[in-house]
């Protein structure tokens, strides 16, 4: 075993299975100098002996005493993955909430997006988002930036000095954009080339870069071909917009009369396979189901952004019966909420709002939302050998939540059990009752 460097003394609770939340009381985890857990040893049932483990792992791997982590009625959970955001859109995140996609691309995004040309403005809302995304316990992201490679690198550079997990994407557009947002496809491949060698040249692990078309209306079929040639170049993962919003669709229809689907859209130009996650997929067919099980390519839900621009509701059940990975996202700011709590209730509440409908559906648990925003994202990105939950060989990215928090929303009664706490968390939690943040190993200040 590799040496441990700090020891966490306590209640773990993470997800091991779709319906399975593992409470884990009186347990122990080791973190080694990598940040990757090296040590795992849950349900002691004699405390004396717990403390008689903390005691010998503490001699054998000379632990310091403020590197033995006493948790307390606290809680470790996994960090929360967002599998879809928009970086640039947090400076509207909460307003703009009155018109559907198409209309608010033009009236409230592509404005707001046009203007992290500036890189002052950039580092603003930048600095700002990735700071809301940590206090909310987001430990991995896959964001979206703009067309600008310098305010894409920027972004980067601010995820990675602030210790984030990250996906980070030039945004690819080469028509129907305004004049003012909009780039030439030799433009577009040529920086995304560029943004791709850049932040793969910076050598942290951490921040990957993925390739970005914005989403099929907005890229020529040149520009699709040429982003498909190279994701598959540099083995990147792919991030896009899928069926969110039935104009949307009909647009696409009409821009390929040709193609079969929507979805066969992005598989025509090699955009749609195991690295792949598409946001939104509300109104798919079950043949498009089906190629996106068939391509191995992932899903990311965004129930706020579907409620608020009234795009529709996706049915996760028909997407798990098929085993197509599925996580969930803020989409910010199409979805006006920073937390991933916030995207679970949502995803809750949209799972109901099926079963309204058809009396069949079998209404998501908060059980499954939370494997959802945590295993379910690691899927979705292809690290779930990596991260999502706690295994011996998995980076420590976690988040110790108090629940008994000054000024906190949760109260507990007497006979709260520590499922009905977590519980409560998961409902009535905000930012409030983050204690403390790790990714890979490393205290994170938020
Ligand atoms: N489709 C294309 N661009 C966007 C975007 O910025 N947000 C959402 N929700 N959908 C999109
Ligand atoms: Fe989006």
């Amino acid at each position: 075993m590799d040496k441990i460097v700090k020891l966490f003394k306590g209640t773990i609770i993470h997800s091991v299975e779709l319906e399975k939340v593992e409470i884990l009381t009186n347990s122990l985890v080791g973190i080694g100098k990598e940040g990757i857990i090296v040590y795992l040893k849950s349900a002691f049932e004699d405390l004396n002996q717990l403390e008689d483990q903390v005691k010998k792992l503490s001699v054998e791997h000379e632990i310091p005493n403020e590197c033995i982590v006493d948790m307390g009625n606290k809680f470790l959970i996994p960090g929360f993955i967002d599998t879809h955001a928009h970086a640039p859109q947090y400076h509207n995140a909460g307003t703009g909430t009155d018109l559907p996609l198409l209309k608010w691309l033009e009236k409230y995004t592509f404005p707001v997006e046009s203007k992290f040309k500036d890189l002052k403005f950039a580092e603003n809302v930048y600095s700002k988002v990735v700071n809301r995304m940590l206090k909310n316990g987001t430990t991995t992201c896959c964001y979206y930036a703009t067309i600008h490679v310098e305010a894409s690198e920027l972004l980067a550079n601010i995820a990675g000095e602030r210790g984030q997990r990250a996906f980070i994407g030039k945004v690819c557009m080469d028509r129907h954009s305004p004049d003012h947002y909009i780039e030439t496809t030799e433009d577009s491949l040529n920086d995304t080339k560029e943004f791709v060698e850049r932040i793969l040249s910076k050598g942290n692990p951490l921040i990957q870069p993925i390739i970005t078309p914005r989403f099929a209306p907005s890229c020529t079929n040149l520009l699709m071909e040429g982003l498909g040639k190279l994701a598959n170049e540099k083995k990147t993962l792919i991030q896009s917009h899928l069926s969110e919003n039935k104009d949307e669709i009909e647009w696409v229809k009409s821009l390929y009369p040709g193609i079969e689907s929507y979805t066969h859209v992005y598989k025509h130009f090699d955009l749609l396979n195991e690295r792949t996650i598409m946001a939104h997929c509300v109104h798919l067919s079950e043949e498009e189901l089906h190629l996106i099980s068939e391509q191995q390519t992932s899903i990311s839900h965004c129930p706020i952004s579907n409620f608020t621009l009234s795009s529709g509701n996706l049915d996760v059940r028909k997407v798990l019966k098929k085993n197509i990975k599925l996580g969930l996202g803020t989409d910010l700011s199409g979805g006006y909420h920073p937390s991933i709590l916030q995207v679970m209730r949502d995803s809750i509440k949209c799972s109901n709002s099926h079963f309204f409908i058809d009396g069949e559906h079998k209404p998501l648990t908060f059980e499954e939302a939370f494997y959802l925003a945590t295993v379910g994202g690691s899927r979705v990105v292809n690290m779930e050998d990596r991260i999502g939950n706690f295994q011996v060989g998995k980076d420590f990215d976690a988040q110790i939540i108090d629940p008994f928090a000054p000024n906190t929303p949760i109260d507990v009664f007497e006979n709260d059990t520590i499922k009905d706490i977590f519980q409560k968390f998961i409902y009535l939690g905000d930012d409030r009752n983050l204690s403390s943040l790790y990714i890979k190993g490393k205290k994170i200040n938020f």
